[in-house]
């Protein structure tokens, strides 16, 4: 009988199967929350120094995110590609992170070390002189925008507001570690660190 009532109810029904549904999303992202894998940083983590998030800005600012992504997903063909699969501890001082879903190129979570300064400089200028196909475009202002370092320390400061670890003598010291520095140089500095707080395969 009750369910008779339901079913010819589309206004209750509606409250009942949102409650249901609330239920699902409450039982799968609360725990979350409280579990130590997704809040606790991996061990060897570090925060950014002040080079880094500063190149970080640039990936931002300059719409890397539109065609890559930062996130390996836990399959052979993404680990054989780009290493060992992102965990969430490696992203806990990333605000906000850069994980995106869209691919025209490759992910770049784990392009840290891979290769060097100089392939990036020149693949940066413009991609077509190392790798004729590339459709990326080449950003050749990086070369000659400085960073602007007045802002750097107030960069850091909102980071540790974020709940970043960054000590007082790392914000003190942010100005003078980016003076003359280029936005390439920045860039360049993220990109080399990305993915390796933990070891990986390659
Ligand atoms: C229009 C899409 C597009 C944009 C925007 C873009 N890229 Fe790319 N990127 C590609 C493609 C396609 C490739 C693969 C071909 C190549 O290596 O040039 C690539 C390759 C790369 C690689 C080499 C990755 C590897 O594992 O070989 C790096 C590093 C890179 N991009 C960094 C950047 C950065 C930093 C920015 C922002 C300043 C950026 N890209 C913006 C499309 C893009």
């Amino acid at each position: 009988m009750s369910h008779e009532k339901v079913e010819k109810n589309i206004g209750l029904m509606m409250i009942l199967i949102i409650v249901v549904i609330s239920f699902g999303g409450l039982v799968e992202i609360v725990p979350l929350f409280f579990l130590k894998d997704t809040t606790e940083p991996v061990q060897g983590l570090k925060p950014y120094t002040a080079l880094q998030l500063e190149g970080r800005d640039i990936y931002i600012r300059e719409g890397c995110y539109v065609c890559h992504s930062q996130m390996i997903r836990p399959f052979r063909a993404e680990t054989e590609r780009y290493g060992h699969y992102s965990v969430a501890g490696e992203f806990v001082w990333d605000h906000p992170f850069q994980w995106g879903s869209k691919r025209t190129g490759p992910d770049l979570h784990r392009v840290g070390g891979r290769y060097s300064d100089e392939w990036h400089r020149a693949h940066l200028m413009n991609p077509r002189d190392l790798v004729p196909e590339s459709n990326m475009p080449g950003f050749p202002w990086l070369a000659e925008n400085r960073i602007d370092a007045s802002l750097t320390p107030k960069k850091l400061e909102a980071m540790r507001t974020l709940g970043v670890p960054y000590s007082q003598a790392d914000i003190d010291g942010a100005a003078a570690a980016v003076e003359g520095k280029t936005e390439m140089d920045a860039l360049i500095a993220y990109l080399q660190v990305l993915g390796t707080a933990i070891k990986t395969r390659r």
